[in-house]
């Protein structure tokens, strides 16, 4: 099966709107003679409009970092499905590690926001991982089969066709410490066997799987010789436009 490759940048709580459109305008100029991978960037909510106007002319998409399921309402400090279509995105990020970790993020939360993000023709970028306790205990597949087969409850194959996943070990984020390119491809093997038992061997074989957690210009070349790493959602080196685009570059 052949996975197009995609590499996202997720911006976290960092730039202003100005700020913002000027990397991603930057961005857009290195990265576009670049054809054999999709390229997306998830900057803070306030951003999304400047920064849709600024690469609307170019094959850079764009995403939301979160969002709230429901359609409009007293739901102060929200932002709805329809609101991130109107911004320009196509995509969105869902169970960050952080949000579960700062904002009480559950997997019945993350699972009702992909279901919100599909029924709005949005792309949901399902990020699971474990902690460092996690892996020490030897519970990592644990935690995984529980966040997948929570996350993804009440799905048939077919809602999961737009789906990516963001296995994203916890304590690689932010960190500097990568995981293996050889632990990296051993999780996203079980994720990707996991999806054939519970969805089937052709949702399996079409899903994007992205590695994340302290990707860099140096090592992103190897994470995607690996057979199951489909790409990378990238932190911290997409905040700057040349590292990014260094990163998307690998080839
Ligand atoms: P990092 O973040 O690349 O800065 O480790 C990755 C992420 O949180 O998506």
């Amino acid at each position: 099966m052949n996975r197009r490759p995609f590499i996202a940048g997720n911006w976290k709580m960092y730039k202003t709107s100005a700020e913002a459109a000027e990397t991603a305008k930057k961005l857009a100029g290195l990265v576009s003679g670049v054809t054999n991978v999709d390229v997306m960037i998830a900057p803070p909510f306030t951003a999304l409009a400047q920064v849709h106007e600024a690469i609307k002319e170019s094959s850079v998409m764009l995403g939301a970092q979160n969002l709230f399921w429901e359609k409009e309402g007293a739901f102060t400090g929200e932002i709805s499905p329809q609101m991130v279509v109107s911004a320009g995105c196509r995509y969105v990020i869902i169970g960050h590690s952080e949000r579960r970790q700062y904002f009480g993020e559950t997997d019945l939360s993350v699972n009702k926001k992909i279901r919100a993000a599909i029924t709005n023709n949005l792309v949901p970028v399902f990020c699971i991982g474990e902690t460092e306790k996690e892996r020490d205990a030897d519970n990592t597949f644990n935690i995984l089969d529980k966040q997948i087969k929570m996350g993804l409850e009440g799905f048939s194959p077919d809602d999961l066709q737009p789906v990516i996943l963001a296995y994203e070990p916890v304590w690689a984020i932010g960190t500097g410490k990568t995981a293996t390119s050889g632990q990296a491809q051993e999780v996203h093997l079980f994720i990707r066997n996991l999806l054939e038992k519970l969805f089937g061997k052709k949702i399996a074989g079409s899903v994007r799987i992205l590695y994340g957690g302290s990707v860099k210009p140096e090592n992103i070349k190897e994470l995607m010789s690996m057979p199951d790493v489909d790409g990378a959602l990238v932190g911290g080196a997409s905040l700057n436009a040349d590292k990014f685009a260094e990163i998307i570059k690998y080839k």
